[in-house]
């Protein structure tokens, strides 16, 4: 033998995972393939009729009986290990060699005579090497005499077989590891995507509350500032004039005022609806709110060239609502449609607001001839954030929908069929919240 062929093969501990996994060996070995690797060497020792049958692993730089023959009378003891490096072990040349080993009678060979098993009486041995698969050395697989023995080809056929059968043992298990050590990786990935998914949600949802509160703020907050600077400046303007006029001016100031409560209750409202509290449902008449807001709206719709028409249903229509998130739902549709109509130069530019009771509930319709809605964008024109404005926070509808939702109703936009605009309809149901100021004044009247 070269000192080549006896070059130190890589023991381990290896860096691959299924050699880690056998870290733990044979301890962690499952219990049917470790009963089945018994069965190998106690058949092992009775065929060949030798006191000792041993599957050897070689870990840590030491050579280990991971499992021996029972019946026999022999020295070696599950877990009994020796540093394999220079032992002289037979087994030690089988793992260098990665080649089986013949030692029919040590006492008459040279090489073998001082080797540390004869001293236990074991003069013959048949081993041959086991691998993992990915070819690093597992062990041996080998049988030992205590009289000179030749062994001879069938028997060597059969630990061949047998060893072939504890590799393929070791290439399942390590088949499994890696699939087990794949599902946990691929669950935890799992779970990461998860946990990751459930976070954009959170933020999106909150996104989409600090949204729509900062879109409110905006737009409701927009109006009664209007209001106040219409009629600060009215009562500047009375005042100015020689003679001032006291009683218009303070006619003027007292409007302001109002403005500035309808402010303040505003700012209440935002943090209640902040606090998820419910709108303040409160008897409204609907032409009355209506009314207010195109007057307020028809000052800025006319500085940029909109003509405002307003088409109240006569019979009126009582209904219980939190007035000033209607007032926010009139105005929001109608700038938007101020600021459709700014595309618009080849026609007079038109806005019609209309309320009709029906048996249903009531309507209320929001339309202008403006260049429309693209089929496109129909169906995202609701969503939080979406805007096809420069300006645009894109939460005028959004918040729109949700204050129609809150009133039990349904909104949606719809093209006209007397030529391009849009038009947004809003329904309330009649049911719970609704009814003709007839029935309610009857009411009152039987109260009184
Ligand atoms: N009357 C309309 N005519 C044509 N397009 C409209 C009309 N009303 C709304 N839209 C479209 O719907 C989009 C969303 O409207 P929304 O009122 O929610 O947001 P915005 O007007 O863009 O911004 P914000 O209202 O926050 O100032 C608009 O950007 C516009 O593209
Ligand atoms: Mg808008």
């Amino acid at each position: 033998m070269t000192d080549e062929t006896f070059a130190r093969p890589d023991y381990g501990p290896s860096g691959a995972g299924a050699v880690r996994f056998f870290e733990g060996f044979p301890e962690c070995l499952p219990e049917e393939v470790a009963a089945k690797w018994q069965c190998v060497v106690d058949t092992i020792a009775v065929l060949l009729g030798v006191p000792a049958g041993l599957i050897m692993h070689v870990r840590d730089e030491k050579i280990e009986v991971a499992v021996a023959s029972s019946g026999g009378s022999h020295p070696y003891h599950v877990g009994d290990s020796e540093h394999l490096a220079e032992s002289g072990l037979y087994c030690e040349t089988v793992v260098c060699t990665g080649d089986r080993l013949l030692v029919a009678d040590a006492l008459a060979d040279e090489l073998w005579k001082d080797n540390p098993d004869v001293k236990f009486g074991m003069i013959a041995y048949l081993g041959f090497p086991i691998h993992w698969p990915d070819g690093r050395p597992f062990g041996t697989l080998c049988a030992l005499d205590t009289k000179p023995n030749h062994f001879g080809q069938i028997f060597e056929r059969l630990l061949i077989q047998f060893r072939d059968l504890i590799e393929q043992d070791l290439a399942m298990l390590c088949e499994s590891l890696s699939l087990t050590q794949r599902l946990t990786q691929e669950r935890e990935e799992a779970r990461n995507a998860a946990s990751a998914a459930r976070a954009e949600l959170a933020t999106a949802a909150k996104l989409s509350v600090i949204g729509q509160l900062a879109g409110s703020i905006v737009h409701e907050i927009g109006q009664p500032l209007a209001s106040i600077r219409l009629h600060a400046a009215a009562a500047l303007s009375w005042l100015e004039r020689d003679p001032s006029q006291l009683d218009e001016a303070i006619t003027s100031i007292q409007q302001l005022r109002v403005a500035v409560d309808d402010a303040f209750e505003l700012v209440a409202s935002l943090r209640a609806q902040a606090r998820r509290v419910p709108a303040a449902m409160k008897s409204l008449e609907l032409n009355e709110i209506v009314s207010k807001v195109v007057v307020l709206a028809r000052r800025d719709l006319s500085s940029m060239g909109v003509h405002c028409e307003l088409h109240l249903d006569k019979k009126g229509t009582c209904l219980q609502g939190d007035r000033l998130q209607i007032e926010q739902l009139i105005m929001n549709l109608v700038q938007n449609a101020g600021r459709a109509l700014q595309r618009v130069s080849d026609r007079p530019r038109r806005v019609r607001v209309s309320t009709t009771a029906g048996a249903e509930g009531w309507t209320l319709v929001v339309e202008d001839n403006g260049p429309g809605i693209e089929p496109a964008i129909a169906g995202m024109i609701f969503e939080p954030l979406f805007t096809t404005e420069e300006t645009g926070l894109g939460l005028g509808l959004s918040i729109c929908k949700s204050i129609v939702e809150g009133h039990h109703g349904t909104i949606c936009v719809e093209e006209r069929d007397t030529g391009p605009g849009a038009r947004f309809r809003i329904a309330l149901p009649i049911k719970n919240w609704v009814q003709t100021i007839d029935s309610l004044c009857g009411e009152a009247a039987a109260e009184e």
